[in-house]
């Protein structure tokens, strides 16, 4: 089978996580088929933030888990002013992960997620490519809607304009490979 398709049918999302740390150089190169992804207009307006701050990391990870709460995706979620970042029971949504690549576009352009997510699945075949684990983590409700969060993108110069689209957590695999998922899709209905 051709390489890239291959690449493409047995990419699995990862959530396990080493501590080894992804280097500068091979994240530039899977950054790399990110920027040279689909976008609408080309206008490429994505502004990107690629953390390796453990603190910031699990703050808008937990952020991100108080929000969309136990897999409730249409519920009215508490405020993250209110929340309780340090309940025994929370987990970051970000899992372990070394890295964290923050996606953030304009709030008035129709396209923004779909620039996004487009953006983020280049990603994670190039990072699979290069033996890079990934997932995606859709952003919900803001996760930066709190002070911290709302530093976060002041201190990184993201325009007000801008709202944070999705997550992807990246790092080397610590569960090894997963097999590849069976298909469920209904049939395509050809005319
Ligand atoms: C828009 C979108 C949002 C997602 N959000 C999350 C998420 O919040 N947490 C997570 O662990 N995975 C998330 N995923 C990954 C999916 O859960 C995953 O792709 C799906 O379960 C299929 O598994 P696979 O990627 O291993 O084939 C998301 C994927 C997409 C496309």
């Amino acid at each position: 089978m051709n390489e890239v398709i291959k690449n493409m049918q047995e990419r699995r999302s990862v959530r396990k996580y080493l501590p080894r740390q992804v280097k500068r150089e091979v994240l530039e190169e899977i950054l790399a088929a990110g920027y040279a992804s689909h976008n609408a207009g080309n206008r490429q307006q994505l502004r990107l933030v690629v953390s390796q701050d453990p603190e910031v990391n699990e703050h808008i990870g937990r952020a991100h888990s108080i929000l969309i709460g136990k897999f409730n995706h249409f519920g009215p979620s508490v405020k993250l002013e209110d929340a309780d970042f340090s309940a025994p029971d929370l987990r970051s949504a970000f899992h372990n992960a070394p890295t964290v690549l923050m996606l953030f576009g304009p709030r008035n352009f129709y396209f923004t997620d779909a620039d996004g997510y487009i953006f983020a699945e280049n990603v994670c075949l190039a990072a699979r490519s290069l033996g890079v684990g990934s997932c995606i983590v859709g952003e919900v409700l803001d996760a930066f809607s709190d002070d911290y969060g709302r530093d976060l993108l002041h201190k990184w110069a993201i325009p007000e304009a801008h709202r944070s689209v999705a997550f992807v957590t990246l790092g080397y695999s610590a569960a090894g490979e997963k097999p590849a998922r069976a298909n469920k899709y209904t049939s395509p209905l050809w005319v």
